[in-house]
């Protein structure tokens, strides 16, 4: 049996236990997802103690993204980010990866939503420098708005340094109304709207040509998507780039596709 799991603190509610054992249990693999919960200063040498145990492979939570960047080889990829969502331990040395880049533009491939253009990524903490370089990286120019706009700055200039031919500027929220008028994709990276009916942006500056996903996940029917669905757009909700990050790092590990339908459907019946 392999053994897969979860480090962070807390994990307890943490969604991914069912939805990694939907997928075991319909391809049949013989595997089960468990969650660790390491004291706060202990996840480094959790991460490594991890391999010797047998754990094939493990997914990184708050707070130890940044902990598991020095306690394995992270890909360029996470290496950028500056965090590791994904630890495979099948090669002679621990790697890292971050799947919540490809979390996102899967989600939003998934609905559609063509990734050229222009991307906004409101937000700068990190889900939105996941996000801001997974749409990099598919082509797309990048606008980072954040509440604290020097932030939004030094993410676009990183982005800007790190991506072959990237054009990616940073500015504060007050910008948006501007930044959306041209823009082809939405995406909130930030708490707003979490367990609550605030948004990040102001419902008149969304228009019927944008995909829009919200990481925010409770609710799923959040007032940003509410706003964007009354203009027109394309909506994606934030359980979608949890299941796409989740299927991810299943992917890697298990080497086989993942069940996709199975595994969001574990994860949509506890929302
Ligand atoms: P995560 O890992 O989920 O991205 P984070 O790193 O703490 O969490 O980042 C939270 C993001 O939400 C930041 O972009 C933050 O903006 P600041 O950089 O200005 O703090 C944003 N955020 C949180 N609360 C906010 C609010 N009330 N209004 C606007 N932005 C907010």
């Amino acid at each position: 049996m392999d053994v897969y799991g979860l480090i962070g603190n807390p994990v307890g509610h943490s969604l991914s236990p069912p939805m990694h054992e939907a997928g075991y249990e319909a391809l049949g693999v013989d595997a089960r997802y468990v969650t660790f919960e390491p004291p706060v200063e202990g996840a480094a040498a959790a991460v490594e103690g991890a391999a010797d145990l047998g754990v094939a492979g493990l997914n990184v939570t708050i707070p130890f993204k940044q902990d598991a960047l020095v306690a394995v080889e992270p890909d360029p990829l996470a290496r950028r980010i500056g965090a590791v969502n994904t630890v495979d331990f099948s090669g002679e040395r621990p790697t890292g990866h971050n799947t919540d880049a490809v979390g996102a533009t899967r989600a939003l491939r998934a609905h559609d939503v063509t990734l050229s253009g222009t991307a906004v990524v409101v937000g700068a903490g990190g889900a939105g420098r996941a996000v801001a370089f997974g749409l990099a990286d598919e082509g797309m120019t990048v606008r980072v708005a954040n509440r604290t706009a020097s932030k939004a700055d030094g993410l676009a200039d990183e982005v800007a340094a790190t991506t072959d031919g990237a054009d990616a500027t940073g500015h504060g929220l007050d910008a948006l109304p501007e930044l959306l008028a041209d823009a082809d994709v939405l995406v909130n990276a930030t708490s707003v709207g979490m367990e609550s009916e605030e948004t990040p942006v102001p419902a008149d500056a969304l228009h019927g040509d944008l995909g829009v996903l919200d990481a925010v996940y409770r609710p799923l029917e959040t007032r940003l998507l509410r706003d964007a669905a009354d203009a027109g757009a394309t909506t994606v909700d934030g359980a979608w780039m949890l299941l796409y990050q989740g299927v991810a790092a299943f992917e890697r590990w298990t080497d086989r596709e993942a069940p996709v339908d199975a595994m969001n459907e574990a994860l949509r019946e506890r929302l």
